[in-house]
This record gives C-alpha cells, structure tokens and sequence, in this order.
C-alpha cells in the first residue's frame, strides 16, 4: 500500500519524526529581550526567571511524549512604541517602520550586535527550560508567505523546511509528495 506523504518519518537531527504534521505555532513567538515585542503581552524567555515558568510548560509537552520547539524573534520594526517598556522607539535595522507615522524615526543599527547576542542567549534559555529546539520566528503571516516562492526558500535554506498557512491535508500531502518542504504546520 502506498504511503500517505504526510505519514512518513522524519529525520530531523536528533529527533526520528514519526510524520510530517506538526502544531502551528499558535501562541506569539518568545521575545529574546525587553526590546523585542511587537505587541503588548507576548511570551517571552530572556531571564532565568522567565526559564523556571517555562519548565512545567514544557514538561507538559514531554509528558505526552511531544517535541516541543520553542520559536524565537525580535518584532524589530513591526514593533510600536506601545509595546516597548517605558514608550522607547523600537529598534531595527532600518527606520521604515511598519505602522503609518513611523516612517522615519531615527532608529539605529548600534544595537543589532546586541541584538545578535539576546538570540543567542535565549536560544541557550530554552534549551535550559527544557525546549527540545529553538526555531526562528520568519514570518508567521500566511498572506506574505504565499507570495515567497517555496522552492526557492527552500533551496536557500539548509536546515528541516516547515511550510503553513491553509494548507488543507491533500494541499500538505502534495506538498510533501512533490519535496517542496520537510513538514508541514496546521493551526486549524
Ligand atoms: C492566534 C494566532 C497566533 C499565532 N502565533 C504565531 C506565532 O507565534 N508565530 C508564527 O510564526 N505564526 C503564528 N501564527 C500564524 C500561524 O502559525 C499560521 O497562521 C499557521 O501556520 C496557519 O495554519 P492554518 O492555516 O492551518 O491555520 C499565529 C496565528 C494565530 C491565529
């Protein structure tokens, strides 16, 4: 019998995939520092503090034998000031910023290296909280991402590919079947 696509294992590094389907993120990636939220509220994992909430969360998942990515970002200019600690600009590698009105505001690059770094130790966090991987954050919007062109994405990119966005399950099944992506995330 022929094997249904999104039915069939995965290696990725460690972790031996018993299929192809994984659980969209769903919930707001993790800030990697005070700087990274691009709207109020979102989770976050940049103290140890935050590594010690995030340890029954985790375990959860294992408990019911999940493996559980933990997705990573810094919102840069899609950030306002609303959602920075005490209404500072957002910073970004450039100043056009995604909301009307902030076109123009002098952010500058100075902090990026800063930046770098904050991915680096949250990534180090997540791990410590007992997240399995870490994933950065590339665009979650489904409207933006359909008009990237997979193959290519995929060819530049070296690590396990995921596609999403409406995908229904003969859309992630061709998807698959035709080596367009590794995995395929379904939120609804
Ligand atoms: C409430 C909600 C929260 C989301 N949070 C994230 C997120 O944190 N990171 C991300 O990349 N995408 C996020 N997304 C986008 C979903 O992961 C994406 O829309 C999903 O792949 C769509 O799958 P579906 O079309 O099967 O629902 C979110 C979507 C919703 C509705």
């Amino acid at each position: 019998m022929e094997t249904i696509p999104l039915l069939k294992p995965y290696k990725m590094g460690n972790y031996q995939l018993s299929h192809r389907v994984v659980l969209a993120p769903l919930s707001g990636p993790a800030g990697v520092s005070e700087t990274a939220p691009g709207y109020p509220e979102i989770p976050g994992i940049w103290t140890k503090e935050h590594v010690e909430a995030w340890k029954p969360i985790v375990q959860a998942v294992h408990d019911k034998d999940g493996i559980f990515f933990c997705q990573i970002w810094h919102a840069g200019r899609v950030s306002t000031y609303d959602a920075q600690s005490n209404g500072k600009a957002p910073i970004s590698s450039t100043d056009n910023g995604c909301t009307p009105g902030f076109q123009g505001v002098d952010w500058s690059a100075d902090e990026i290296p800063q930046v770098i770094d904050d991915f680096r130790l949250t990534a180090r966090y997540a791990i410590e909280a007992g997240f399995d991987g870490v994933e950065r954050a590339q665009d979650g919007h489904p409207g933006r991402i359909a008009r990237y062109p997979l193959l290519a994405m995929r060819k530049a990119f070296k690590g396990t590919f995921i596609t999403g966005g409406g995908y229904t399950k003969g859309d992630g099944n061709k998807v698959i079947d035709e080596n367009r992506a590794d995995l395929v995330a379904f939120g609804r």
